[in-house]
């Protein structure tokens, strides 16, 4: 199959890689470059774990070819900044996660929500991150961490320098 170079802007840093025509977004950002915080979960759209930013959008990196993403800007938590955001410090503080599977697309997926409306109440949350699966914590504690963004009136974007949430590999 005939290979392709493609490049990408993920987290901030100009990155070009050799792709087959059927790689899949989530793979490559996995294998070939390293960025582990997206998960694999039910490769097929249903569970929001490879959640990642694309234009600024949250997308399913399962469901999008690599070469797709040639010439787009791509973030993922570890580019949301070098301390936690305050979204991110919102999840700790909350116990919003457990076992940390979902915690990255929960909160890419939050991040988003809170840039589009930034004092959701209860429904709204639950309603946005309603395509995010969650096996351990019930929900409630995610709903808490982003209400307390919510209320703060801080951004729950990048914080100013920014850290990654790494939870699991
Ligand atoms: S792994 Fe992509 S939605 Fe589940
Ligand atoms: S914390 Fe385990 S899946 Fe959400």
């Amino acid at each position: 199959m005939k290979k392709h170079e493609i490049t990408m802007k993920v987290n901030g840093e100009v990155r070009s890689v050799i792709v087959e025509p059927n790689d899949v977004l989530l793979d490559v950002l996995r294998e070939k470059l390293g960025i582990k915080s997206p998960k694999i979960g039910c490769e097929r759209g249903d569970c929001g774990a490879c959640t990642i930013l694309l234009n600024g959008r949250t997308v399913r990196s399962c469901l999008v070819l690599a070469i797709e993403a040639d010439g787009c800007e791509i973030v993922t938590v570890e580019g949301l900044g070098e301390t936690l955001t305050p979204l991110q410090q919102a999840f700790l503080d909350n116990n919003a996660f457990q076992c940390g599977f979902c915690a990255p697309g929960m909160i890419l997926t939050a991040t988003e929500l809170l840039q589009k409306n930034p004092t959701p109440d209860d429904d709204e949350i639950k309603e946005g991150i309603s395509g995010n699966l969650c096996r351990c914590t019930g929900y409630q504690p995610i709903v808490d961490a982003i209400r307390t963004v919510s209320r703060s009136g801080k951004s729950g974007g990048r914080g100013k320098s920014g850290r990654s949430g790494r939870p699991h590999e």
